[in-house]
């Protein structure tokens, strides 16, 4: 009873945070006095040298144990002693310095063994940062309160564990929603260089062994002499962490510097690239390796000269052989397609390109395959090309950035997702084909793999641009080390680390983080559609309409009748045959295709019924419902956190639940109106198109405000807003309101452009009631790519709860614009407690 009081004092205590530190905050524990027994009073690190990730360690470990228990703990560099001390180094370095060790643990590359006996805690790495990764393990134990004896060995499942950053060389960053570069600013490299340690920090912590600096879509300039120096400072800043860094390249660099070609098989670039990879090494001489992104998307590659991807591949293959370097080839290569050819289809691209290439590619070549056959969607099957490529090693690309999936404006923790992919059955041979046993090298004895993750951090503060995606970044490395472990725990670790011992903060982050994947496909895109948004502009809000028409290729051929793409080879693209036969087999036959994948593998009437027994337009109709309500219900469990989260980190997150809970209404009306209005089949429940909580704008009585058709016309109730008369004017709209009188939660829709700040006042009979700004996306404070116009991206909630009215009351708002904003408005809902409309 007294323990569970003074827990409660404690952990009243909780300080300030920024998300600076992340989960690596080594924040004070509470009762830790009853821990003293297990804290060792000496730190040996075996090594000297400031550089070294075993020096690095003994700092952390310092750092933790000062933090955690207020405990001030000498590092010694020689032997000491072992009682009482945490022993840190190489195995190598130990058995130098303590003699052999009686039962050797079996170590791989990066691997550590960690032991505790009550103070005496010996960690030891197979190399430098494998020392370090132990040392991270041993402090989150104790961060989380777990003073259990230990002894094991944890060795990663696949070599490479690498991050990948989509950096501009201007400062920029494509697909990142937490600020600007930490690297680049300017066409070179920042001066100061402290958050890329900070950054390499955060990877160690939980094995990130590489990265990526720059974009796949990379500029050549990065290879000037200037720039390779600042490479080497960025290498610097992140070495005494153990992440090694490695560059994105432009096919076509050696044209840009002069030479007339850059065909792979000429010498005078091969020559070159030897040249450029000698200059990086010298200035990087643990370089990791190249990433390449060729004959894509509008990048050069190799097909230019009628090259082989093989043969582009292997050009710098050659050239960092010597160096211990690798090659990560992406296999995202598609061309545009025709949609009118019912047998196109870019997700048999991938296969189609590299298949026929296996066994031809380099030993130190990694071909780098995203999870699924099109582009992070919120649900896709796995990419067949794990199953296809034997002589060849693989790795697994995942998002971390949440591009298709809310922009970290909307809370999805992604392990659920890529476990679909992680833990899938190919069955090669109608053998066990795990992926995770692909990439690892174990399933075809390859050398190499792993997984590469786009992580996209930027300056903010939160790393990401919002605290709670942090959990994303945290699994990917938990998972690129070990990814059979469970994302429920991973997640609890991780809610542990970052916000505390709490049972009450634990269950509630763990049910909405739990729930946010499966909330989020079913208001984005259900059965297998994709995420319905907007490819061809900010892939952030709704817009469906956008997935066809064009070459692209993320069709989803829906007409008034059907939807769906045949992938069968029966009668469709064939895509379903590139996979071994038995999941060949069962994605052929509608009967035996799982109901979440049903319009990815065939094209059905909208009134095909499932397995579940709904029809296919009911399902997206219920799903839609049921997503955007439990997306409420995050916000109601997170404010039963406040005062248990400090004051920062609890507004930062309820603002964006907050949001989250008003988009999650624009996607549903937006995608559940598009599909009634194209199959003209009612919902049974009759739901859509009734909003009996709402007042349209363009309904109230207007002055300085005009009518206006908002494209796509599915993103605004009723199809209509209303804008100001010129972006000078101050609109008025007001209405009598005829609901009973109470007390209601007043939303307002309004949509938030960039390129202004308007501003709104809310008057109930004169009275002024509220008042808000438009400046969400304008002062960054949710950081997803903003939009110019009124659509789905723009589209925005806000919510007065409170709010009392009489029947007969006269409702009034002002809009003042600001820039290119017209102060929008598309309804207001005055909802009784319980109602969602
Ligand atoms: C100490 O660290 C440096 C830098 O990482 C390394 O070169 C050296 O081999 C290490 N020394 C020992 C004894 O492990
Ligand atoms: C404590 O940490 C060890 C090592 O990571 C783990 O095996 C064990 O399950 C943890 N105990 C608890 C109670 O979490
Ligand atoms: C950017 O670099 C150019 C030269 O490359 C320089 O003239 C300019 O002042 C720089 N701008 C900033 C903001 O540093
Ligand atoms: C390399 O490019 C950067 C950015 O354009 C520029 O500031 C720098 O002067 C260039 N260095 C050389 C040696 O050309
Ligand atoms: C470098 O950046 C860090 C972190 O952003 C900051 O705290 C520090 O003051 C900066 N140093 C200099 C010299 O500007
Ligand atoms: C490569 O470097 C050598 C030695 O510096 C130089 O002579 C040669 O011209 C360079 N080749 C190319 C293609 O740049
Ligand atoms: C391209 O290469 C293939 C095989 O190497 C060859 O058969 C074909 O004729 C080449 N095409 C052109 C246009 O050079
Ligand atoms: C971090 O991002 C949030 C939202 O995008 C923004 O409000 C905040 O100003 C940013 N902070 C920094 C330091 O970039
Ligand atoms: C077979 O494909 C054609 C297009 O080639 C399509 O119109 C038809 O609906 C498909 N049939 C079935 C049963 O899916
Ligand atoms: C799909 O609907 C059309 C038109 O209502 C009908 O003719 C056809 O039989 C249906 N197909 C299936 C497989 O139910
Ligand atoms: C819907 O919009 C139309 C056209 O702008 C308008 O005439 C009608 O009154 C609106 N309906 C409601 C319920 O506001
Ligand atoms: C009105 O919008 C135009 C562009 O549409 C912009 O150039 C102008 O500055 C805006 N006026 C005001 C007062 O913001």
């Amino acid at each position: 009873m007294i323990r569970a009081l003074l827990f409660q004092v404690f952990l009243g205590l909780v300080a300030a945070d920024n998300g600076l530190s992340a989960w690596v905050r080594y924040a004070p524990l509470a009762n830790s006095h009853h821990f003293h027994y297990a804290i060792p009073s000496k730190i040996v690190a075996l090594n000297t040298t400031e550089t070294s990730p075993v020096y690095t360690a003994g700092q952390e470990l310092q750092d933790g144990l000062q933090g955690i228990f207020g405990k001030q703990v000498t590092v010694e560099h020689a032997k000491c002693p072992a009682a009482s001390s945490v022993v840190i180094g190489t195995v190598d370095e130990y058995t130098k310095v303590y003699g052999k060790l009686q039962n050797s643990p079996e170590l791989v590359e990066d691997g550590f063994w960690l032991s505790t006996k009550g103070s005496e805690v010996q960690i030891l790495g197979q190399n430098e940062r494998a020392a370090l990764y132990g040392a991270f393990e041993y402090l989150s134990m104790l961060a989380q309160g777990n003073f259990s004896q230990v002894a094991y060995a944890s060795n990663p499942s696949a070599p490479i564990r690498w991050i990948n950053q989509w950096d501009n060389m201007d400062g920029s960053i494509e697909r990142g929603y937490g600020g600007q570069s930490i690297f680049f600013s300017n066409g070179t490299i920042v001066q100061n260089l402290t958050r890329a340690t900070e950054y390499a920090r955060l990877l160690a912590s939980v094995g990130i062994n590489g990265i990526i600096v720059n974009n796949v879509n990379a500029n050549s300039s990065l290879l000037n002499e200037t720039n390779i120096i600042g490479l080497g400072r960025i290498a610097d800043a992140m070495r005494p962490y153990g992440v090694r860094i490695g560059i994105s390249l432009d096919f076509a660099s050696p044209m840009e510097y002069g030479l007339p070609t850059f065909d792979p098989l000429d010498p005078s670039v091969i020559e070159w690239w030897t040249n450029k990879t000698e200059a990086l090494y010298q200035q990087v001489p643990d370089m990791a390796g190249y990433l390449v992104k060729a004959d894509s998307e509008g990048q050069p590659g190799p097909l230019t000269y009628n090259r082989t991807l093989a043969q582009g591949g292997n050009l710098f293959a050659k050239a960092l052989q010597p160096y211990g370097g690798i090659v990560m080839f992406r296999a995202f290569v598609y061309n545009q397609l025709n949609e009118s050819d019912w047998r196109a289809d870019r997700a048999n691209a991938a296969v189609d390109f590299f298949k026929p290439l296996d066994g031809e590619f380099d030993d130190n070549v990694v071909v780098q395959i995203k999870y699924g056959p099109i582009d992070f969607q919120v649900r896709e099957p796995t990419s067949p090309l794990f199953a296809n490529l034997h002589k060849t090693s693989t790795a697994i690309e995942l998002e971390i950035t949440q591009e298709y999936l809310g922009q970290q404006c909307h809370l999805v923790y992604l392990p659920p997702l890529w476990k679909t992919v992680l833990d899938f059955d190919l069955r090669v041979d109608n053998k066990s084909s795990i992926v995770r046993n692909i990439i690892s090298g174990q399933r075809f004895n390859r050398p190499l793999g792993g997984s590469a993750g786009v992580a996209n951090v930027g300056t903010n503060t939160t790393w990401l641009g919002s605290i709670l995606s942090q959990s994303n970044l945290y699994a990917y490395g938990r998972l690129a080390w070990q990814p059979a472990q469970d994302p429920e725990s991973i997640l609890q670790d991780w809610i542990r680390l970052t916000f505390g011992l709490d049972t009450n903060v634990l269950n509630a982050i763990t049910q909405m983080s739990m729930e946010s994947w499966p909330a989020y496909e079913n208001y984005s895109g259900n059965l297998g559609i994709q995420t319905l948004t907007d490819i061809l502009y900010t892939h952030y809000g709704p817009n469906p309409q956008s997935q066809d028409g064009n070459g692209w290729g993320q069709w989803t051929r829906a007409d008034h009748l059907t939807i769906g793409m045949d992938r069968t080879v029966t009668n469709g693209t064939g895509f379903s045959g590139q996979y071994p036969p038995e999941v060949a087999s069962m994605y052929e036959d509608i009967a035996t295709t799982p109901d979440n994948l049903l319009l990815w593998f065939h094209h059905v009437n909208y009134t095909h019924p499932l397995h579940s027994g709904e029809t296919v337009i009911q399902h997206f109709y219920n799903a839609h419902y049921s997503g955007a309500l439990t997306a409420q219900t995050f916000l109601q469990l997170w404010q039963t956190l406040k005062g248990k989260i400090d004051p920062e980190r609890y507004e930062e997150v309820l603002f964006r639940l907050t949001y989250q809970a008003g988009h999650s209404i624009v996607w549903r009306d937006a995608i559940t109106n598009f599909y009634n209005n194209l199959s003209g089949i009612p919902d049974e429940a009759q739901r859509v198109g009734h909003h009996p909580w709402r007042i349209e704008a363009e309904s109230m009585t207007l002055s300085g405000y005009m009518p206006y058709a908002v494209s796509p016309f599915e993103t605004a109730s009723n199809y209509t807003a209303i804008v100001t008369t010129s972006n000078t004017t101050v609109g008025t709209a007001s209405t009598v309101l005829a609901y009973p009188s109470g007390t209601y939660d007043l939303a307002v829709n309004f949509y938030d452009l960039y390129g202004g700040i308007s501003e709104y006042k809310i008057y109930i009979n004169d009275k002024q009631t509220a008042a808000f700004s438009a400046d969400y996306v304008d002062v960054a404070r949710l950081g997803h790519t903003p939009s110019i116009y009124l659509d789905g991206h723009s589209a925005t909630r806000i919510t007065f709860p409170g709010v009392k009215v009489a029947k007969g009351d006269t409702f009034k708002i002002v809009g003042t614009p600001g820039g290119i904003e017209p102060a929008p408005l598309d309804y207001v809902a005055f909802l009784p407690a319980g109602v969602v409309d």
